[in-house]
């Protein structure tokens, strides 16, 4: 069965419906390539269950109504979207913009909202989301782990933990893209075949801490290196991510980061030595079943992909059957893709319903 086909998803079947009749009211703080792509993702789904009723972002307002038009990624936006006196109205519907780099100066009390969806990357640390809360922001939603799990209250990988957020956290991260990829193929092979070891090599496309040329764009060395001429390692926080979520494969994950030169879509290759061998027919029987156990989510199929197959593809991870090897001795290799914008995009999305349903149960204000 192939399940990779591209539609796009919100609320998925796998559960954390908000069912209230008032729509969730949500910010977006920073809008560049995730926090546009949480906007589109929200017009093109039906539904109304969110309504977004204010960005922060630094940039001007005409940039930001362009660069929601026009996405050289994802393609010119399905609606309408006009610059308004201190906003913008998109499909007829109005969001108050801001342009400050100061979390405290911006009203986030004063707007009657549910969550900010942090999306600047700018915040790690505890006293950092301390800044949004001490200045109204009632629940913030982060699009990146905290710098350590004690950080945030918790941390999200929708369709694994999702219904686990307490109802009265604050801070809440999404995990990253690459979590989102790997968690449910790692939980579900240790599960079944007991993983010894494994190693993930991300293959990210470029990314906006990138320079176009080289220049002195990054702290990172390799990251003042010309994004579209290189294959470019990166340092990535991915091995202590997935043995924060998954404290059963505690010491047995390692993991590396290379930035390729395409503008979306990513890949993660996965080493893994298992408790014994496996042929590669019972692997991706457990694989094609894992689609069938997380569906929106996790997508198998078996077509000769290229990345650009899974543009504007909103689920967490496709699994590439035709690219699964084993070598004996339990060794594993395992092709994962996944749309790092807006399968994320979608996922914080979900997050924001599944938590929303937490809190409104808890309040008692609506119906869950
Ligand atoms: N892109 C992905 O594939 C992806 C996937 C999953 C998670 N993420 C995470 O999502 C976060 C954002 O990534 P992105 O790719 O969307 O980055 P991006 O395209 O650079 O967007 C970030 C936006 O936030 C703005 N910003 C910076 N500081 C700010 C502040 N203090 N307050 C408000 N806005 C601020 C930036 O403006 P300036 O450029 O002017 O500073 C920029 O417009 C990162 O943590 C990243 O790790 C990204």
């Amino acid at each position: 069965m192939d399940t990779a086909t591209p539609s796009t998803h919100v609320t998925s079947p796998s559960g954390g419906r908000y069912t209230s009749s008032r729509p969730l009211r949500i910010a977006i703080n920073g809008y560049g390539r995730i926090g546009r792509c949480v906007l589109r993702a929200l017009h093109e789904a039906p539904g109304g269950r969110i309504e977004i009723v204010a960005i922060n972002e630094p940039s001007d307002l005409a940039t930001m109504a362009y660069l929601s038009r026009f996405d050289s990624t994802h393609g010119v936006f399905p609606g309408t979207i006009e610059e308004i006196d201190g906003g913008l109205r998109v499909n007829g519907r109005d969001i108050a913009v801001t342009h400050v780099r100061e979390p405290e100066a911006v009203q986030w009390g004063a707007m009657d909202l549910d969550m900010v969806l942090e999306c600047s990357g700018h915040y790690g640390s505890r006293a950092d989301f301390g800044r949004f809360l001490d200045s109204g922001c009632p629940r913030l939603l982060v699009s990146h782990p905290g710098e350590s799990a004690e950080d945030v209250d918790y941390t999200v990988v929708y369709g694994i933990n999702h219904d686990d957020v307490p109802s009265d956290a604050q801070v809440v991260s999404n995990a990253s893209c690459t979590t989102n990829a790997s968690i449910p193929v790692l939980a579900a092979l240790h599960e079944q075949f007991g993983i010894e070891h494994a190693f993930l090599t991300t293959l990210h496309s470029v990314m906006n801490d990138q320079p176009l040329i080289d220049g002195y764009h990054h702290k990172d060395l390799r990251r003042t290196r010309s994004a579209m001429q290189s294959i470019v390692p990166v340092s990535t926080g991915l091995a202590q991510g997935v043995e924060r979520l998954l404290p059963q494969l505690q010491g047995k994950v390692q993991a590396k980061a290379i930035r390729v030169p395409i503008l979306n879509v990513s890949a993660i290759d996965l080493m893994l030595k298992l408790g014994h061998d496996v042929s590669v027919p019972s692997l991706n029987a457990a694989l094609e079943e894992l689609s069938r156990r997380f569906p929106g989510l996790v997508a198998y199929s078996n077509h000769p992909h290229a990345s650009i197959d899974f543009n504007h593809n909103p689920h967490s991870v496709i699994i590439d059957g035709s690219q699964t090897r084993t070598n004996g001795d339990g060794f594993a290799n395992i092709f994962l893709w996944f749309d790092n914008e807006w399968g994320f995009a979608n996922r914080m999305l979900d997050t924001t319903l599944a938590w929303a349903r937490k809190f409104h149960l808890q309040t008692q204000a609506v119906p869950g």
